[in-house]
């Protein structure tokens, strides 16, 4: 798929909760079409202490007025950056990128699991897939209530659960201790995941020991994002791959897990 850079209007910025932020975007120019699991390489203006460009996966698109949308989560000196672009500023991006989730048929029961920023493609996906509401499950993981973004919009597109480690919403432990997870499992036909690394092995290993198709979508560190630098490779049964243009997202029988 063709690759585009462009600078885009911040036309809202606003916090979700203490760290996370949701920001829509104007694009010069008509989106392409734009798959669940796809990011964009965000160029952080106005720093000179954040070189690199910085991946964030696409919460959201809408073809009609031409905006996307990321929800970007502070953890250092880029994410702040960009947390604090004011309304009417413009960001660089390089877009679509990588490689999105597989398309569930209608009749598969899915499960879609986000842990930390891993739940914008996963509520993306929830909002896209052909999948009616009653076979579509979400299962949300933070550490605390107070991480979670507020998705009660998404109860149309599937059951919500959720999970925190202080047990302050939802049930208490990680995702993987969830009794959707931990003794449902094999209901599911389809488990499409993303989340930090350990989340996503701990899905992996459950999935591939039932026996149950499962995506998983990584967050490897990247720096160009389009195949060039190589710093985001991935060993996997065909060799070692680039994160950033055969992923993000894998099938987990792909993984040497
Ligand atoms: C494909 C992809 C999609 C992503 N989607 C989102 C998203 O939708 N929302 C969001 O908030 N974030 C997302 N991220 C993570 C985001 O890119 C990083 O949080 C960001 O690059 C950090 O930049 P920084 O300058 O703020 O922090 P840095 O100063 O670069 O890093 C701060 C600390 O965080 C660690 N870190 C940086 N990047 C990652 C990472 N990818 N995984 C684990 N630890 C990391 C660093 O090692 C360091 O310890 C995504 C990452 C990838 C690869
Ligand atoms: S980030 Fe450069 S090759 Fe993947």
């Amino acid at each position: 798929m063709k690759k585009a850079v462009n600078d885009f209007l911040v036309i809202e910025n606003r916090a979700l909760n203490a760290t996370n932020y949701l920001i829509r975007l104007l694009s010069p120019e008509p989106l392409p079409a734009i798959y669940p699991g796809q990011f964009v390489n965000v160029g952080i203006n106005d720093s000179s202490e954040v070189f690199l460009r910085r991946p964030f996966s696409i919460f959201e698109v809408d073809y009609e007025n031409n905006t996307l949308g990321l929800v970007v989560k502070i953890l250092g000196k880029g994410s702040k950056k960009l947390s604090e672009a004011a309304t009417g500023s413009s960001i660089s991006l390089i877009y679509p990128l990588g490689k999105g989730f597989s398309q569930p048929a209608r009749a598969d029961k899915i499960l879609l699991i986000g842990g930390g920023s891993g739940v914008a493609p996963i509520l993306f996906l929830a909002k896209t897939a052909n999948t009616p509401a009653e076979n579509v499950n979400i299962l949300i993981g933070a550490k605390s209530a107070g991480d979670h973004i507020g998705i009660e919009d998404y109860r149309q597109y599937g059951a919500t659960h959720f999970t925190t480690e202080d047990g302050s919403l939802g049930v208490k432990g990680f995702v993987t201790q969830h009794p959707l997870f931990a003794e449902e499992i094999t209901g599911f036909d389809k488990i499409y995941a993303c989340g930090p690394d350990p989340m996503m092995r701990a899905v992996a290993k459950m999935a591939q020991e039932k026996g149950i198709f499962c995506e998983v979508s990584l967050e490897n560190l990247m720096a160009c994002g389009f195949g060039v630098c190589l710093c985001c490779i991935e060993p996997t049964v065909k060799g070692n791959l680039c994160v950033c243009t055969d992923g993000p997202v894998f099938n987990i029988n792909s993984l040497k897990w």
